[in-house]
């Protein structure tokens, strides 16, 4: 048996063209309090195209079944679509195997994962260390708190400097015989930073220290090659690369996963279960116990398509130049001051001298311009620079210089109309 092919083809010319791009996204045609939605908060989830769109409804109207179980047409499909959707995402990533792809529902269940199986098989113990960084995520600090707090391990933290880079001396300074994983973000969320992570990952392995990459702010607009990157996890959601959300993946290395436990039980996870003993099923199985997102999974596949047949080269250059406009345009407002370095990723993270973050988000979202406010997620960092959050305009691969025109009068009106 064939799996019944999807029925959407992608083509995209090489140099990235938002207007057409923009049609693709239904959401985008949307009115928000009148005005047309400039929707810049992608790095808290991005709009669907509609060949993702087409792919899910494709999936429950031609294809829902179990996967890995049945042995009906229907069954067997869906586990073709489902294998065939990790089979692309061990390409886009670069995997030796696809085995090592293992689905989840994001990027903060993948992190949990491999805190926990870090935890029960005993390869972070009292005395041990585990270093992040101060730019992290809740989802990069705090599961990796509670196995310090389970297990007596030390949370120790590279320190941020004054430009929100990653004080990369102190980092040098920090590893030890002692470190047992480092664990740190490639892209910042909040603002934006891009750490180096490749000469990271060379400093931790000089101490033996298993390296766990966050990709969840990269993945959108960076390039990803895990055997390039000589970590042993990589952990990223789908909903912020154009797929739906519940959906994530965890990339890890065959030799370390193997030698790891099982976290979650259930079916799939399995080979044999008696009540005396049950024994655990390969990779990828083993960590994916009960029924997974089916149709997650092979949106996520489309999604990855989708980026692919525009090119993240094509992307992160068109990306780039709305990043340095808006920083550009936002600096020009008196008593703005944004933080992160010049050469940032994806987000432009900015505060008003007097005006609340929150004040700010409300008035943009009256003139239809979506941003995030608040802390982002990463209060240790907020607290850092004394302020309790920022105001982050975030882009995707369908925004446009109108878009930062948007964003740069409504923040101007906005300041006027606040002070
Ligand atoms: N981590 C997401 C953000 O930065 C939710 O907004």
């Amino acid at each position: 048996m064939t799996s019944p092919a999807f029925p959407f083809s992608f083509f995209y010319p090489a140099v990235l063209s938002p207007d057409s791009i923009q049609h693709s996204f239904p959401i985008l045609d949307r009115k928000i309090n009148g005005h047309r939605l400039v929707y810049l908060d992608n790095a808290a989830t991005t709009q669907k195209p509609q060949q993702v769109l087409n792919v899910s409804r494709h999936y429950y109207e031609a294809l829902n079944s179990n996967i890995h179980r049945g042995t009906h047409f229907l069954a067997r499909a869906a586990t073709d679509a489902f294998e065939a959707a990790r089979n692309t995402v061990a390409s886009h990533i670069g995997a030796a195997r696809s085995e090592e792809v293992i689905f989840t529902a994001g990027c903060t269940d993948g992190i949990n994962l491999v805190s926990n199986i870090l935890a029960l098989s005993g390869t972070i113990g009292a005395g041990d260390e585990v270093l992040i960084s101060g730019l992290e995520h809740h989802s990069n600090i705090v599961p990796w708190q509670m196995l310090c707090e389970q297990t007596g391990a030390i949370l120790k933290v590279i320190p941020v400097l004054d430009d929100g880079t990653l004080d990369q001396r102190a980092f040098v300074d920090l590893l030890s015989e002692r470190t047992k994983i480092l664990a740190v973000g490639w892209v910042s969320n909040a603002f934006g930073t891009v750490n180096p992570i490749e000469s990271m990952i060379r400093e931790a392995k000089k101490f033996g220290a298993l390296v766990l990459i966050d990709g969840a702010q990269a993945a959108p607009h960076l390039s990803v090659d895990v055997q390039a990157l000589g970590a042993d996890f990589v952990a990223f959601s789908g909903h912020k690369v154009y797929a739906p959300t519940g959906i994530g993946i965890l990339w890890g290395k065959t030799s370390v996963l193997d030698a790891l436990p099982p976290w979650r039980g259930g079916g799939e996870m399995i080979k044999e279960v008696t009540f005396e003993k049950t024994t655990y099923n390969d990779l990828p199985f083993k960590y994916e116990a009960g029924t997974p997102n089916i149709e997650g999974a092979i949106a996520l596949a489309a999604a990855l398509d989708y980026i692919n047949s525009i090119g993240l080269e094509v992307i992160h250059a068109h990306e780039d130049e709305l990043v340095k406009a808006a920083a550009a345009g936002l600096s020009e407002i008196p008593g703005l001051r944004i933080f992160g370095p010049e050469d940032r990723v994806g987000a432009v993270s900015f505060l008003i001298e007097g005006l609340h973050h929150y004040d700010l988000g409300t008035l943009l979202d009256q003139m239809g311009v979506a941003v995030r406010t608040g802390h982002h997620c990463c209060q240790p960092l907020m607290a850092r620079f004394g302020i309790t959050g920022t105001t982050r305009a975030s882009f995707a691969l369908y925004n446009t210089l109108e878009d930062v025109e948007a964003l740069v009068s409504a923040t101007s009106k906005a300041a006027n109309m606040l002070r």
